[in-house]
């Protein structure tokens, strides 16, 4: 029931904005949606994020990276995203079990199979019906967060200064590990085709969400609008 999509990419490919475009076009035409992030998107699983990416915490161990992405995943999907879909609706996450899989398992060097494990206890098994892949070169990636980091730091004394970009815990892992997630995407994509969508991330803003709502149209024939605008 209901529809899931989910948002990958690496740091600094624009998924989060390009979830709030389909999210706010969806909306618009009156679909049942939510958007929603990881790890976050509830009370909890919000305070389970602030531990993952204090940039003091050096002292992380991998187990307990791990696990408490899955905690605050765990929280999210039994929270919102199970009882959303229950409704028929469409959730929109920026972010979820890929992640970990690319991250924790390509990165970190964690098991595949052990993640798998921890995975189908954390979401209950539940898998998105439909992945973007937004795909951009790892260095520019990081180099397009780094500058909107910065311009944020500039930003700070003006008056109409906008929420900060984070350069969090996550982000400032060496450029190595980076690359070894996106290997790992690529992996993941390659076993799976069906699910993911990739679409370049180096196009015009406008155009790849055109890309990604054209995509998700054959799927919006099973969510019933609610209250379709003319
Ligand atoms: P965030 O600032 O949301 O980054 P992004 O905008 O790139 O999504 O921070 C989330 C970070 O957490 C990001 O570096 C990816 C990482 N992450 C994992 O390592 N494992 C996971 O399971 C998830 C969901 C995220």
């Amino acid at each position: 029931m209901g529809l899931f999509i989910t948002f990958e990419g690496p740091e600094g490919s624009g998924k989060s904005t390009q979830a709030r475009l389909l999210y706010e076009r969806l909306q618009a035409m009156g679909y049942p949606v939510i958007l929603t992030r990881e790890p976050g998107g509830t009370r909890i699983s919000e305070l389970i994020r602030r531990i993952l990416v204090d940039l003091r915490h050096t002292e992380m161990a991998p187990t307990t990276e791990t696990l408490l992405f899955s905690a605050a995943r765990a929280q999210l999907v039994s929270e919102l995203v199970r009882p959303y879909l229950n409704t028929g609706g469409i959730v929109l996450c920026d972010r979820y079990a890929d992640s970990t899989f690319a991250y924790q398992g390509y990165g970190l060097g964690r098991d595949l199979d052990e993640l798998q494990a921890i995975t189908t206890i954390a979401t209950s098994g539940l898998q998105p019906d439909l992945t973007f892949y937004l795909d951009l070169d790892v260095e520019a990636g990081l180099q397009r967060k780094r500058s909107a980091r910065d311009r944020v730091n500039e930003a700070k004394a003006a008056p109409n200064y906008t929420p900060p970009v984070e350069w969090n815990r996550l982000d400032a892992r060496d450029l190595a590990y980076h690359q070894r997630v996106a290997a790992g995407f690529a992996e993941l994509i390659s076993n799976d085709p069906a699910r993911w969508r990739q679409l370049s991330a180096e196009q015009p803003l406008e155009t790849l969400a055109e890309a990604i709502y054209f995509a998700a149209e054959p799927f919006l024939e099973r969510v019933p609008r609610l209250e379709p605008r003319r």
